[in-house]
């Protein structure tokens, strides 16, 4: 298994471009599934992630063909239903597929994605989604069997935000007959990117961008061409790692209008961030860090994903900090791992309390899930001394070329080759 190995304290100085979004991409690689025919995606991230989501539709038939930040989909003879647990166990996105395959086949045989690092991650509001349209779902060997002759508009309105089951329930909804009324539909921009990809290929969705989606089902789609929005996630660890080592960043192909309550807490951290329609530039001089407080929240709140590399930041913060989870109360495998270069964090339940140290010293850490091991790369990046970052596999998830942009920019990092 490969690992990470920096010597921190290097300014970073430079441009980053940012990747295309893994979460965006991802539920419209299943959306795929809905219609025959032939898709192009572009500005696609080359990610472990999304090449097991095109070797799971390369399972259920589809022909997927992977080009430099491109992906061209046949779907022509995507008529498989089952999407198996040694796939669906490595990610969760993979349950994604449940909706469409539904909507399409009238059928459906799909592992339950299981737990993931920090804990379970259940799947009941996709079922109860689906069954409020008509499906009968069963429970076998571990695979949900879904069902329905047709799928019938319904109205459904989530007791909690999720962006996964919103994904699942919108792909289900457009090819049902009659009108969904869907409500507290989850606005993280991947959701709503999703639904106007929808309606590119035909679908109804009004409403879109509103915790309230009407869609009028329709008796079949057309395949249609999509650009995937950047990673919102991938920015606001670069801007943390400015943060962690001074400098100046100037991160390219962004979107800051995903990103406003991210800017706003590295400011209150005390970077300068300045932002134009497609780019933001983020420094940092001597001045020292400050204390800020987070609490996590759906969109547009504070992103759960960011929580981790925040905690880097905050670790170095002159005062104590305070973040709070409350979409993954148990989120906080990177606290002891943080500690072992130095940080001061103690848990009070799901919130916690980092009082900000010096400096960080280098050590060996391991990565246990994909934003706990960007948090110990940034620590990295500021901890005197060298850090190993073990396991990286878990980065490769959702970083592109994590190592190469930052080297690029003046980091001394680099990837080690470890055994099988
Ligand atoms: C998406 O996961 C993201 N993954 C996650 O990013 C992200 O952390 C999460 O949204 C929250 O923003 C992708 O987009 C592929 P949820 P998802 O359903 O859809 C509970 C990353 O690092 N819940 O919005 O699985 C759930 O336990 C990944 O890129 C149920 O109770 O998250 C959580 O407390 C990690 N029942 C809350 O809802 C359900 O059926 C929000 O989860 C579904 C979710």
């Amino acid at each position: 298994m490969d690992s990470f190995l920096l010597r921190g304290g290097t300014p970073l100085e430079g441009e980053i471009p940012i990747s295309g979004s893994k979460n965006a991409t991802l539920p419209l690689l299943a959306a795929v599934l809905l219609a025959p025919g032939f898709y192009r995606f572009t500005n696609v991230p080359q990610l472990k992630d999304v090449r097991t989501m095109s070797n799971l539709l390369r399972i259920l038939g589809a022909k997927v063909d992977e080009a430099e930040h491109e992906l061209h989909i046949d779907t022509s003879h995507a008529t498989h239903v089952e999407a198996p647990y040694e796939l669906v166990k490595t990610m969760r996105a993979s349950f994604y597929v449940l909706g469409p395959l539904l909507a399409r086949h009238g059928e459906a045989r799909v592992s339950l994605p299981g737990g993931c690092a920090w804990g379970p991650r259940p799947v009941d509001l996709h079922m109860k989604g689906m069954e409020a349209l008509g499906a009968k779902l069963d429970l076998d060997q571990g695979y949900v069997v879904a069902r329905a002759d047709y799928l019938k508009g319904a109205e459904f309105e989530f007791p909690i935000s999720s962006v996964g089951a919103s994904c699942n329930v919108i792909m289900a909804a457009v090819l049902a007959r009659g009108t969904s009324v869907l409500k507290n539909i989850a606005l993280e921009p991947e959701v709503t990117q999703l639904s106007i990809f929808l309606n590119r290929m035909g679908a109804k969705i009004s409403g879109i961008g509103t915790r309230t989606l009407t869609i009028q089902g329709v008796p079949d789609l057309k395949p249609a061409d999509a650009v995937m929005i950047p990673d919102r996630i991938e920015t606001g660890s670069y801007i943390c790692a400015v943060g962690m080592t001074s400098g100046k960043l100037r991160l390219t192909h962004a979107d800051p209008s995903h990103m406003q309550i991210v800017i706003e807490t590295a400011r209150a951290a005390g970077l300068n961030v300045q932002y134009g329609s497609d780019s933001i530039t983020v420094e940092r001089r001597n001045g020292a860090l400050k204390p800020f407080a987070i609490t996590t929240d759906p969109y547009p709140g504070f992103p759960t994903d960011l929580q981790a590399p925040f905690m880097a930041l905050a670790g170095l913060a002159g005062g104590e900090s305070r973040i709070t989870d409350t979409i993954y109360t148990d989120r906080f495998t990177h606290v002891a791992e943080l500690a072992r270069l130095g940080a001061n964090i103690r848990m009070e339940g799901n919130v916690a309390v980092i009082a900000g140290v010096k400096e960080f010293v280098g050590a060996p850490v391991m990565s246990t899930d994909l934003r706990a091991s960007v948090s110990l790369v940034l620590a990295g990046l500021a901890a005197r001394g060298e850090t190993e970052v073990k396991r990286i596999y878990h980065l490769d998830r959702g970083y592109e070329k994590l190592e190469v942009k930052l080297s690029r920019v003046g980091a001394d990092i680099r990837r080690v080759e470890g055994e099988a």
